[in-house]
């Protein structure tokens, strides 16, 4: 599937995600605040790339939306998780029937009509569920807790809102700062070796913490310290090798375009209330923050 997330394909895309930007900060100055921008902005814009991107009906978002909030809760049952992954089969399998018949101009139609032979009904329902839940997720938490950081260091904001020559760096340093994904794919590992003194036997699972990684003093000086004019580092926020981050250049892009546009919209963006009554996403392998107030 590289070949639908390349530089090249998502530069395509970049005029289009600019349309949704300023048709979402319209309905929030229309609101008028204090709104709630993880719903009015943050949620919205990664969901609607990524339905038009797959071939997913955006009027289903309050579903799948609730469905994988649901799947990345940890402190649910295994029943829960069960009912919940049928629920999610069973809605990705009614869109791959569709597209089986007719496929459209969408990552799901091209699956078919490139590898309709030898992918099953299956194995698209299970690309489908993983791209829709990764796809929204994440840049929608990034864009949540992103603001947040700015909004707490007010002299970072202003570069990132006013010079566009900081934007690109800003955002790897978000991405790093805030490694809002708590561990890559889990590896097992193919051979034995030592790491950092520690055995590490063939066949066993290796977890790695990648805000761990992404604050080591040996990746770079000051680690704690959140600094958009950084030299961008080789943080690893989508992960490494084979596995790592498929969506990477549509999270950058959208996250490039999103962060700035909001904080030129909106010059005077400011907490609806106190910091200290903010709620995170315990439990939940994407951070986040559950909703955040905002007014201008
Ligand atoms: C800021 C946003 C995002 C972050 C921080 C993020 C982070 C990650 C991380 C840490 C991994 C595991 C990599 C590894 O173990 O080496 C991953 C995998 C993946 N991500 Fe993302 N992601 C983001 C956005 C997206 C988007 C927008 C999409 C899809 C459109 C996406 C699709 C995927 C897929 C399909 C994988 C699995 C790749 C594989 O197993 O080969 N991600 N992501």
């Amino acid at each position: 599937m590289t070949g639908q997330f390349t530089v090249r394909r998502i530069k395509a895309f970049r005029p289009r995600f600019a349309e949704l930007v300023d048709d979402a900060l319209d309905r929030m100055e229309q609101a008028g605040g204090p709104v709630d921008l993880m719903t009015a902005y943050a949620l919205p814009l990664p969901s609607l790339v990524i339905c038009e991107l797959l071939g997913v009906p955006y009027e289903d978002r309050a579903d799948f939306q609730r469905r994988s909030d649901t799947m990345l809760d940890l402190s649910l049952t295994m029943e829960e998780q069960l009912a919940n992954a049928i629920a999610m089969n069973a809605y990705m399998g009614g869109l791959v029937a569709v597209q089986r018949s007719d496929p459209g101009e969408n990552i799901l139609g091209m699956l078919v009509r490139q590898h309709g032979d030898d992918l099953s009904d299956e194995d698209l329902t299970g690309i489908g569920n993983l791209l829709l839940i990764a796809g929204h997720e994440t840049t929608a938490n990034m864009l949540g807790l992103g603001t947040l950081l700015l909004l707490r260091h007010p002299d970072q904001l202003a570069l990132v809102r006013d010079d566009p020559t900081v934007v690109n760096g800003a955002v790897e340093e978000m991405l790093r700062y805030l490694s809002i994904v708590n561990n890559g794919v889990i590896r097992t590992a193919t051979e034995e070796f030592t790491l950092a003194g520690q055995v590490i036997r063939k066949g066993e699972r290796v977890v790695m913490s990648l805000p761990a990684a992404n604050r080591d003093p040996a990746l770079l000086s000051e680690p704690d310290r959140f600094d958009v004019t950084r030299r961008p580092s080789a943080h690893v926020a989508f992960g490494h090798g084979i596995h790592q981050c498929l969506g990477q250049q549509l999270a950058r892009m959208e996250l490039r375009i999103a962060l700035p546009a909001l904080l030129r919209r909106f010059p005077g963006l400011r907490l609806a209330v106190p910091y200290e009554d903010l709620r995170y996403r315990v439990l939940a392998p994407v951070n986040g923050v559950l909703s955040l107030p905002v007014a201008w």
